[in-house]
């Protein structure tokens, strides 16, 4: 079975979050299952430097009037998995960000760079490459490739089925109506049965409309997202579609995430060496950011988007009962300034006790994973989430709300099985509840070394996601017939 693998993002090439790490991931282990699956992405800078065995294929032309569009072949560096670029210099060539220009604000062109990575994958999907591949199915993630069903639905006649990829329902990818004769959507369209979204035209709208299977990323995130409270204006829709919508989990790349093999640690470790590993790890990451080297301060550590999501907030108005129960905090991450400048102000004010790193950094996120004792993942909401896996993996006791994947992952202390610390109510008393449960296990090693080992034996591997997948797949082929 032959798939196109659309994202507008993948590591090890460009990232910005979990997309990425399951662009890089999920491509491997199904082709391990046996699919003949190809990556698509648009062809930014780091991207053509990061692929190996650099082809040139086809010559698009200039399909939208955006500029003269060629595919570029290679392979993925790792897996080598094989990878088309969209290659639009006037699009795609510049510094900053896939989403986000280098002052960090949404490029004004997104829905041009997104329309053309749309109308790429739906072309090669209906007409195939140079060489006559056509999938069997084009997978598409994100408002991103949101306008790829949609193309093809215009188009007509024969074509792959389309699965649909919500990683996250709060970019949806809105713009004015004035765009669609520009993206070359049919403004027939904008209605309500259509891309229209109040007023406006939305990407996401559009690919829940159109596409053949749609599925997320969480079983529940798959149920959140059809209540009013989880589905940011869209849970009518999806509630109409619920018969064409899963959930299928996520995995963790434990050949990325393996504390036992990990070049970044100053100590790597299995589940028999743990204690000794962590130790030296833990010490290592305290000297590094400067934080008081004191073998039994519990020390929390957070890698995060700093986005409203995440619910920093309710750590921000956490830290002094935590601070006062002894405990250290390290943080990396970026994204809403007020919520970077709290977390630097109180590294100013505390600076034995409090490290905050921000910004972006592979080799310090794999550092805090094994170098914590817990990880704290409070979010508001939490499509599926990968921290928390890799936490896990790394002997690293997540703290985190019960939601979306979170819910689907951890298992709270108390029922005895436990591997994590969830609590329920988005509010600061919410998260002290788990805080105050999380200390409280610290201080009786041998609870918490019970706890550590369950949650260092879990496994969330990518095969099993993968199998998920191509059962949807042949599913959605058979519907299309
Ligand atoms: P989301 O996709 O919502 O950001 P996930 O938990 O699914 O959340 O994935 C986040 C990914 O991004 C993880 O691989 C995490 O380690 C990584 N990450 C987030 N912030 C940073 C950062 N500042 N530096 C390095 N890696 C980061
Ligand atoms: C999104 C979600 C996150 C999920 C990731 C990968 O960015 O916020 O929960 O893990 O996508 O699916």
């Amino acid at each position: 079975m032959k798939v196109l693998f659309v994202t507008p993002e993948a590591h090890p090439l460009i990232k910005t979050g979990g997309l990425a790490d399951v662009a890089g991931a999920l491509p491997t282990a199904l082709a391990e299952a046996g699919l003949d699956v190809r990556v698509m992405m648009p062809a930014y800078p780091e991207a053509l430097d990061g692929i190996e065995g650099r082809t040139s294929g086809a010559d698009l032309g200039d399909p939208l009037g955006f500029g003269r569009t060629k595919l570029v072949g290679g392979y993925m560096p790792d897996s080598g998995v094989p990878v088309w670029l969209i290659d639009c210099p006037p699009l795609y060539n510049r510094d900053g960000g896939p989403y986000l220009d280098t002052h960090g604000n949404d490029w004004p062109d997104n829905h041009r760079r997104f329309a053309l990575l749309s109308w790429v994958a739906a072309y090669v999907g209906k007409v195939g490459d140079e060489r006559a591949w056509i999938p069997a199915v084009v997978h598409a993630h994100d408002w991103q490739c949101g306008l790829a069903p949609v193309y093809l639905n215009q188009w007509r006649g024969p074509g792959p089925a389309t699965v649909f990829t919500i990683h996250n329902m709060q970019y949806q990818g809105i713009f004015p109506k004035e765009i669609l004769p520009e993206v070359g959507i049919d403004p027939a369209l904008f209605t309500i049965d259509g891309v229209e979204f109040y007023g406006q035209v939305s990407f996401l709208k559009a690919a829940l409309k159109f596409a053949d299977s749609i599925t997320t990323v969480s079983p529940t995130y798959a149920r959140e997202i059809r209540t009013e409270a989880g589905g940011w204006g869209l849970n009518g829709l999806l509630e109409s579609r619920k018969a064409d919508l899963s959930g299928i989990l996520n995995g963790a790349d434990y050949h990325i995430w393996a504390p036992d093999s990990d070049p970044k640690l100053a100590k790597p470790y299995s589940r028999k060496t743990v204690e000794a590993g962590k130790a030296t790890c833990k010490h290592d990451l305290q000297e590094r950011l400067g934080l008081a080297e004191d073998p039994n301060a519990p020390l929390f550590g957070v890698v995060s988007r700093m986005s409203g999501q995440k619910g920093l907030d309710l750590l921000l108005a956490n830290m002094g009962p935590l601070l006062q129960a002894g405990a250290q905090l390290a943080i990396l991450g970026s994204g809403d300034p007020a919520v970077e400048d709290a977390f630097r102000q109180l590294a100013v004010d505390h600076p034995k006790t409090v490290a905050v790193h921000v910004g972006y950094s592979e080799s310090m996120s794999h550092r805090i994973q094994a170098g914590a004792d817990a990880f704290l993942v409070p979010s508001r909401f939490e499509p599926c989430g990968l921290t928390q896996l890799y936490a896990m993996r790394y002997g690293t006791l997540p703290v985190a709300r019960r939601t979306g994947g979170l819910a689907d992952t951890i298992v709270d202390a108390e029922s005895g099985l436990g591997t994590g610390f969830l609590f329920d109510a988005p509010t600061a008393d919410g998260l002290w509840s788990a805080l105050a449960r999380c200390l409280d296990a610290y201080r009786q090693p041998d609870q918490w070394q019970i706890l550590r080992d369950r949650a260092m034996a879990q496994q969330f591997d990518w095969i099993r996601a993968a199998e998920a997948y191509k059962t949807l797949y042949q599913e959605t082929i058979s519907n299309n017939q």
